[in-house]
């Protein structure tokens, strides 16, 4: 019998300060509801120097290995997922390598194409175990960033960090996917970017908008066409989980997938099927290649026990842009399991960052990257402690 592959940990990393989306429209003289209503984000999580991508996918990575209760021996391949990378060169994945202590024998390497990066390791870690190459071991994928645009621009009150740790394996605790069944869709666009020379993304949003809705309609058709052809049965979708840059763009998503769909419902479709994966993305941000798997987490610890053997659908989108959609079934028993990862623990950790704080970490950051600064952070949690003869320096 073919055994399921899919996501049996999953956790989270969110930076130690957030900004109040209201504090951000009183700074720049907005009406506070165009951010909680007109965008539906209430909090964005702002990372502080020593909260860098990698530090954010260790403790991720470390929380879905410990809470999760996976033997890290048996980690064969380890996957990061960014588009925020420290380095041209060495991969994320490496750092994490040495500071989860994996096997030597392990597979590491980092995935980039904008917010479906961590889809990428994902799908690649699926496929991995489908081949037989995993050979019984699993795989860990996180998915690390660090979203930013310009002070005072569109996109400002559409920031976030956090990283989103998964570990992929047979049989899984939470989710099983469907190997094979996917719908992809990639075109050249020019909707949001981030040059070599920026630290902040540069973005055309109302394009961007344009571009990920026009990409699920393409990855919509081409996963009808895999089902077609693969004679997958056309059951009910229970949970629809989205990309999701700011909570207002899962909507749109969902009306435009009822419309392809047919379902002529959209709001209470969207009541039952989508809100409760919102949850969080609302107290975060956009987290960029964790965007969807946060969304996930987000419905999983809302609805896990109303969804157990259902099946739920899944779209991450890249701007750039690639996307793909696919399904999964939330596994019987999976709402005990979800309770005991405590999923959205570390958001109770957080302090309330004032205007000032906020604008003070983003202008200081200049020359981070070669300086050395060992300022550390929190005590207990992995930190970036500055450069040192241009090696980066953890602990
Ligand atoms: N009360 C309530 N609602 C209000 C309001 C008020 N006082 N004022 C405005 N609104 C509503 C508007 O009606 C609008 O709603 P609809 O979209 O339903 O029409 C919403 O608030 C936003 O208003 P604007 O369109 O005027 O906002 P904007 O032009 O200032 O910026 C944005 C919106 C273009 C999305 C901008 O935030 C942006 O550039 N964000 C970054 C890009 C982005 O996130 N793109 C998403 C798709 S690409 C992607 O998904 C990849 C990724 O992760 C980045």
């Amino acid at each position: 019998m073919t055994r399921s592959i899919g996501i049996d940990s999953i956790a989270l990393a969110v930076p130690e300060g957030f900004l109040d989306l209201r504090d951000l429209a009183a700074a720049r003289n907005v009406d506070p509801a165009k951010y909680t209503e007109g965008l539906a984000v209430d909090e964005m999580a702002v990372a502080a120097r020593h909260e860098d991508t990698v530090a954010l996918a260790a403790r991720a990575a470390q929380r879905a290995l410990v809470r999760g209760d996976v033997d890290r021996a048996r980690i064969g391949l380890c996957v990061v997922g960014t588009e925020t990378a420290v380095d041209h060169s060495k991969p994320v994945a490496a750092w994490l390598h040495r500071l989860l202590e994996l096997p030597d024998a392990c597979r590491t390497f980092e995935t980039k194409h904008a917010c479906f990066g961590g889809t990428a390791g994902v799908l690649a870690a699926v496929d991995w175990i489908a081949s037989g190459s995993a050979r019984g071991r699993a795989a860990l994928v996180v998915c690390s960033d660090i979203a930013r645009y310009p002070l005072g621009s569109a996109g400002e009150p559409t920031q976030g960090a956090g990283a989103v740790a998964l570990v992929i394996r047979e049989d899984p605790r939470l989710v099983a996917l469907e190997p094979g069944v996917t719908g992809s869709f990639s075109r050249d666009v020019d909707d949001i970017w981030r040059p070599l020379w920026s630290r902040d993304a540069l973005v055309d949003g109302h394009v961007s908008v344009t571009c990920y809705l026009d990409a699920l309609a393409g990855a919509h058709a081409s996963w009808r066409e895999a089902c077609r052809e693969l004679s997958v049965k056309d059951e009910p979708v229970a949970r629809r989980c989205y990309h999701v840059p700011y909570g207002k763009m899962a909507r749109k998503a969902h009306a435009k997938l009822c419309a392809l769909e047919g379902i002529h419902d959209v709001d209470g479709t969207f009541a039952r099927e989508v809100a409760s994966s919102l949850r969080l993305p609302r107290r975060v941000g956009n987290v960029y290649t964790g965007s969807l798997w946060l969304s996930l987490a987000s419905m999983l610890e809302t609805d896990a026990s109303d969804v157990e053997g259902r099946r739920i659908s899944l779209f991450s989108y890249g701007s750039g842009c690639t996307s793909e959609l696919f399904c999964g079934r939330v596994v019987q028993g999976a709402a005990r399991h979800v309770a005991s990862l405590a999923i959205s623990e570390p958001l109770a950790h957080r302090r309330r960052l004032t205007f000032a704080e906020y604008e003070n970490i983003r202008r200081a950051d200049g020359d981070i990257d070669a300086t050395a600064d060992a300022s550390g952070g929190a005590a207990g949690a992995l930190a970036f402690l500055g450069v040192e003869r241009g090696r980066r320096v953890y602990g």
